[in-house]
């Protein structure tokens, strides 16, 4: 088990380089198994890219990595069964249902299940491929799907979710005739999916709208791709320069895919300037409190509710977090408490009492999200905070050590227990 420890209290100052989106390139990874090769820029370093990566190979793609360069090669003939033990680790492993089951004509994919932050059902991704023709069958925790030769079809999602867009898009790449897709997640990494595939021969119209269309063609050829910046990973750093009170400027960042987290940051009263190449924010000041309710592209993203109610926890004032995209998606609210916050969950909404101080504690992560939001507390807190579960953040955050160090972070990794890490110093 790898642990953080940090010394906080001190302002964050100077400039760091967001990475490649992980929510982009792990459906472009799977949509590579769509085409004969792919060579894809910009891949983030992460666990997360590291099990899909294991998961194409096991389905029999050739993939070789060189740092945040993949290139894959995919025979005709791929093996339509994921591993179990693979999918157990990893949500988007579901990912490569609607690829394996238009290439092979079938797919057994192990349910992905709940996790921390909810059910986190398929549904509707399954509702998407049986109106292309797939019979589907749910036996021993496996999703069984078969179909000859999908066809276009008409479909609506209940909810717009992203994984389903993106699954059902991949499926209709190669299906016989058009598929429309409406109420469709609009996010940028659904975009970048859409852009990867006709950069190889797909036809995609719509994407980043809520009416998607694609038409379906018989193959398609290589393609080399550059994966679009991590808004959620720039988010998380523009916050650690406000929740310490610091300047920091984040490079290779899309300003327009942060519109509105940019407008709660000004809201609560920091300077957010957007440069040629980045975005710097400024902060001498607690945040002012504000009302956040977390929704589907473009509304505020549920991945930085986390980060974003550590940072409220020092606000002037009382603050409320609406999470209506998963249904448990406040666990860090208990551990902030343990550093001092005053947070009250009541039913969807976080109610968070600004204090003027967090005090550092021994923490543990139990997701992604909610690991960078006690790093940031952390942060920001007087005196040394012990944070478990750095393993959650290496599914999503590159080198995060590293880059708070370059940012002026008083920060170690430790693979002892924690109480061997007490008697380190700075
Ligand atoms: C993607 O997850 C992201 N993961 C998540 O990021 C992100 O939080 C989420 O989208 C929402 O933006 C990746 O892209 C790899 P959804 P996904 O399907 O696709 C319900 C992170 O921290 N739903 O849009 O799994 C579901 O229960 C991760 O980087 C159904 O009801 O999210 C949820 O309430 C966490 N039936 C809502 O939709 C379905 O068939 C949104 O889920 C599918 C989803």
């Amino acid at each position: 088990m790898k642990n953080l420890v940090i010394w906080g209290g001190k302002p964050l100052r100077g400039k760091v380089r967001c990475d490649g989106a992980k929510n982009a390139a792990l459906p472009v990874l799977a949509g590579a198994l769509l085409m004969d090769r792919a060579t894809i820029f910009e891949v983030p370093d992460l666990a997360d890219v590291g099990t899909m990566v294991a998961l194409l190979r096991s389905v029999g793609a050739d993939v070789r990595q060189d740092h945040e360069e993949i290139t894959l090669r995919c025979p005709d003939t791929l093996t339509h069964e994921a591993p179990y033990d693979l999918v157990r680790m990893m949500r988007a492993s579901f990912l490569v249902m609607g690829p394996l089951l238009v290439r092979c004509g079938k797919a057994s994919i192990p349910l992905p299940g709940g996790c921390a932050i909810g059910q986190r059902p398929v549904d509707l991704h399954l509702k998407g491929f049986e109106a292309m023709g797939a019979k589907i069958s749910i036996e021993k925790g496996f999703v069984h799907a078969s179909a000859p030769k999908l066809h276009g079809a008409q479909i609506y999602l209940d909810v717009p979710s992203v994984g389903a867009t993106e699954n059902i898009i991949m499926a209709a790449c190669l299906a016989h005739g058009e598929t429309v897709i409406d109420n469709a997640a609009q996010e940028p990494e659904v975009v970048d999916l859409a852009n990867f595939l006709n950069s190889a021969g797909a036809r995609i119209r719509g994407a980043g709208t809520s009416r998607i269309r694609i038409d379906g063609v018989r193959h398609l050829r290589g393609t080399t791709y550059t994966i679009i910046p991590d808004r959620i990973e720039a988010a998380t750093y523009l916050i650690a320069g406000a929740i310490t009170q610091g300047n920091v400027t984040v490079d290779n960042v899309i300003p327009l895919h942060l519109k509105s987290v940019l407008a709660k940051l000004q809201e609560c009263g920091f300077t957010v300037t957007e440069l040629t190449k980045g975005i710097e924010i400024s902060a001498s000041c607690r945040p002012k409190s504000v009302s956040i309710k977390t929704l589907p592209y473009p509304g505020f993203p549920t991945d930085v509710q986390a980060p974003f109610v550590s940072l409220l926890s020092l606000g002037e004032g009382t603050s409320i977090i609406s999470e209506t995209i998963f249904e448990n998606r406040f666990a860090h609210a208990e551990e902030l408490r343990r550093m001092g916050a005053k947070i009250r969950i009541e039913g969807s909404n976080a109610v968070i009492e600004g204090v003027p101080q967090l005090t550092g504690a021994t923490v543990q992560a139990t997701d992604l999200r909610a690991g960078a939001a006690l790093c940031l507390a952390a942060l920001a807190a007087q005196g040394v905070s012990y944070i478990t579960g750095l393993e959650h953040l290496q599914r999503g955050y590159a080198n995060l050590p590293g880059k708070l160090r370059t940012l002026g972070a008083r920060i170690a990794v430790f693979d002892e227990t924690i109480d061997q890490a007490s008697g380190f110093t700075p």
